[in-house]
């Protein structure tokens, strides 16, 4: 299907924050413009803004002279909403309220021509709902771009029940001319990454109730050992407690309750106060001149232990086993290969020993539990890196029957190994390895549910909220078994559906026990 031509005019209605970034995109793209918006001079502002916007970029040398002099003149406010029926498509981009949109698109039905596409950019209402009481609902879709637009370079192409499927692809192919990565989705509650996003801030919150670390620590795990460009607690002191919470709130009511999206009573308490993160002065930290900078907790340094060694492995880790490996080959540790604790059949083998301290990747039980079970008191556990080589934190976390010696050797290990350690209570699942288990789970449920493809859910997550990795090219890396073993663990753990393991991570593995990808 092809692109809107650029002859083809573009009509945006609401000149906000969305609408003044979509209005720069297409005229940058080679479109006429019309911004409509029912706030006097709001429009005329935007485009003034934008004008500026132009001009920057000519000064950075990412947009020639001239061709910055042509855009700004494809930028045309109008004041009458009649004015806009020579457009090809309509991008609505007003307030968030269903009653709005439904009288805003009504009246555009009555004005445009029966070619023109009309999309909206509603981050969180249904596109079917919104389109219901069209006269030609087909041709109404969701044109879901991220803030802010001319940098964030996702768009969710929504379908609604009505939708053409026509109308998508164009859709579609000029978000593509434009610049962007487009994904197609359907319309479900929070679409792709609204909804798939929402383990990233729920997990957090969890860790924080129940006690595993303070924010900042909580912060530099998931930024130095998960490779998230930023934690989830600055994050969400940044979009502010209000938007998020509500975001929460409504995809969980959407769900019907769905216990996977149940709302934080710490975030819930943060809102209560008035604490709503940056724009407030206060959220999980504190903002102003003289705030001081969040430092994660770390261990002190300890001597460098004397013997580490390697355990048989299991297969189905190997990959994420391996690098580090490489990397304590690397500080120059002399490891051995060792056979699991006690036997085989019983108990299971640990990555890693070091001065008598089992040390196992997180497997989404508490290093206590697996204390108890390999009747190995001196059990550590570790948390999911990214990149194993690169990677200068790791988190630890130690079973209650830990001793000292047995602990603070495995943190001298990793600490000659170049990381920095931080320490996490003795939480099931860890961070990282517990936040990424679910982001892959939620994945996997968008794609099962027939949201979205696989390559669609992990484009969304890296191009429309920085994930370093797709969460299903994340479970490709783990190991689909172990993301599998890790939710399971934390549903024994916790009791809650919550947890629940997605039915289509289940179906991989058992068509392919020790393969199961979803990328080939
Ligand atoms: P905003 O509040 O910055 O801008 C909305 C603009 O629409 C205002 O200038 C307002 O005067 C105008 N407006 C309101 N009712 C109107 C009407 N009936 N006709 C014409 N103009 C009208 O809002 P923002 O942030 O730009 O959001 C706009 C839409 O985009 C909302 O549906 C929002 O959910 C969605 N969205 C917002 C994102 C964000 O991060 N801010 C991200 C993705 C989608």
């Amino acid at each position: 299907m092809e692109a809107l031509a650029k002859e083809n005019v573009v009509a945006v209605i609401g000149s906000g924050a969305m609408g003044s970034g979509i209005a720069q995109i297409a005229a940058a793209a080679g479109h006429q413009v019309r911004l409509f918006d029912t706030r006097p001079g709001a429009a005329a502002k935007a485009i003034a803004d934008i004008g500026k916007v132009f001009g920057k970029l000519v000064d950075k040398g990412r947009m020639g002279a001239a061709e910055a002099d042509l855009a700004r003149e494809r930028l045309h406010t109008v004041d009458a909403l009649a004015q806009v029926s020579d457009a090809a498509i309509v991008i609505e981009a007003i307030v968030e309220n269903l009653d709005a949109k439904r009288t805003l698109f009504a009246e555009l039905e009555g004005i445009v021509n029966e070619r023109c596409i009309l999309a909206t950019n509603t981050s969180s209402i249904s596109v079917t709902a919104i389109a219901a009481p069209l006269r030609h609902p087909e041709r109404l879709v969701g044109m879901h771009f991220f803030n802010p637009v001319p940098l964030m370079a996702l768009v969710e192409v929504i379908s609604g029940l009505a939708t053409d499927k026509a109308v998508a692809k164009t859709v579609y192919a000029t978000a593509q001319a434009w610049g962007k990565d487009p994904v197609h989705a359907k319309s479900t509650p929070g679409f792709i990454v609204n909804r798939v996003a929402r383990p990233y801030y729920a997990e957090a919150l969890r860790l924080l109730q129940e006690g595993a670390a303070d924010p900042a620590t909580l912060d530099a795990v998931l930024r130095d050992c998960g490779g998230f460009r930023m934690g989830p607690f600055e994050l969400m002191d940044l979009i502010g407690h209000d938007v998020n919470f509500s975001v929460t709130q409504s995809v969980h009511a959407a769900y019907f309750g769905d216990p996977r999206y149940t709302p934080s009573v710490v975030q819930q308490e943060l809102v209560n106060a008035g604490f709503l993160g940056r724009k407030s002065g206060r959220g999980f930290y504190r903002y102003g001149e003289d705030a001081a900078k969040p430092m994660p907790n770390i261990e002190a340094p300890q001597p460098r232990p004397s013997t580490v060694g390697i355990s048989v492995r299991r297969e189905v880790v190997n990959s994420i086993l391996s690098p580090m490996e490489a990397r304590l080959n690397e500080a120059g540790f002399t490891v051995g290969h060792r056979e699991p604790l006690h036997g085989a059949e019983k108990h299971e083998a640990p990555a890693f020993h070091c001065n008598g301290a089992a040390i196992f990747l997180s497997d989404g039980r508490s290093a206590t539990e697996r204390a108890a079970a390999n009747n190995h008191a001196n059990t550590v556990v570790y948390d999911l890196l990214l990149d194993h080589a690169t990677a200068k934190r790791i988190a630890l976390a130690r079973a209650d029957q830990c001793s000292d010696e047995a602990y603070y050797s495995t943190v001298g290990m990793f600490q000659a190994a170049g990381f920095e350690v931080c320490r996490l209570d003795d939480v099931p699942g860890m961070a990282v390895m517990r936040t990424v288990a679910m982001l892959a789970n939620e994945a996997a449920d968008a794609v099962n549910q027939g949201v979205c493809s696989v390559s669609a859910v992990d484009i969304a997550m890296q191009k429309g909220v920085n994930y370093p990795r797709g969460p299903l090219a994340w479970a490709d890396a783990v190991g689909i078994q172990h993301i599998v073993t890790v939710l399971a663990n934390l549903a024994a753990t916790y009791g809650e559906d919550r947890y629940r393991v997605s039915p289509l991570l289940r179906r991989k593995l058992a068509a392919n026990p020790n393969g199961a990808r979803f990328h080939a």
